[in-house]
């Protein structure tokens, strides 16, 4: 590759311009640069106003999504070589209002977390002294998966059901839903699943699949969710159907 490579970069600034632009910048390229140190290069040295969510820089923390010649990546695992252009485009993670820049909000997928209870749920506490509450490793191997995720939000940026019904609760959400649903430790299926099967939740996927691809720690969501499917139509049927026979 060249020694240089040009970073175009879509900037927003709200208080200068109501709409987006691109702008280029010429970055010294090596071959063990991510984006992220391409973008880091720009800030440190071209122009300090870029703005860009970043931490940990080894796949961890979740928080340096961005769109990278169109597609959802992790900056920090993206190497810039792989993508063999003379130009690379780099945007804010698509479906997601832009506050600035790269930085996007993510109050919509925190309220979705939360909606579907991603925390271990008991009917009732054992005391302390009667030890934790261990699992076989066949047991763990059902959730292990999914427990993967980082909330990069990567997967709602690639799900083209959230691009279009913004309520869906989405894939990282669903997935999580699921790994709590399966822990032998847990007990809030039922309730976790009674917020699951409404007109936001589970049949809003269509199985496109495309979460599952751009997932960087291959999570699976759109697996997750249409596992959850079958025991959602049981419970919703639970529901429903005593009504109609009592009529
Ligand atoms: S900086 Fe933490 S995942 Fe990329």
């Amino acid at each position: 590759m060249a020694d240089e490579i040009i970073l175009r970069v879509t900037r927003y600034r709200p208080e200068q311009s109501p709409l987006p632009f691109h702008e280029d910048f010429a970055v010294p390229f090596r071959n063990d640069m991510m984006v992220l140190d391409a973008l880091a290069y720009v800030k440190d040295h071209m122009d300090g106003s870029l703005a860009f969510r970043w931490s940990c820089r080894m796949g961890i923390c979740g928080s340096c999504g961005a769109s990278v010649e169109g597609t959802p990546r992790l900056t920090c695992s993206t190497f810039l070589h792989e993508i063999r252009k003379p130009i690379v485009r780099v945007g804010p993670l698509g479906h997601f209002p832009v506050i600035k820049d790269l930085v996007v909000d993510m109050d919509d997928f925190m309220r979705k977390l939360q909606q579907v209870m991603p925390w271990i749920i008991r009917e009732s506490e054992k005391p302390l002294e009667r030890g934790e509450y261990s699992q076989l490793p066949e047991q763990v191997e059902l959730y292990r998966q999914q427990s993967l995720c980082i909330n990069c939000m990567i997967c709602y940026a690639g799900c083209p059901v959230y691009g279009l019904e913004p309520e869906f609760i989405g894939p990282a959400a669903l997935a999580l839903a699921y790994r709590y649903n399966v822990d032998t430790r847990d007990h809030g299926s039922k309730e976790r699943l009674a917020r699951l099967i409404g007109r936001t939740g589970l049949w809003e996927c269509t199985y496109v699949g495309e979460c599952s691809v751009v997932c960087p720690k291959n999570v699976d969501p759109a697996g997750a969710i249409q596992r959850l499917k079958a025991p959602g139509a049981i419970q919703a049927i639970q529901i429903l159907l005593p009504p109609i026979l009592r009529r």
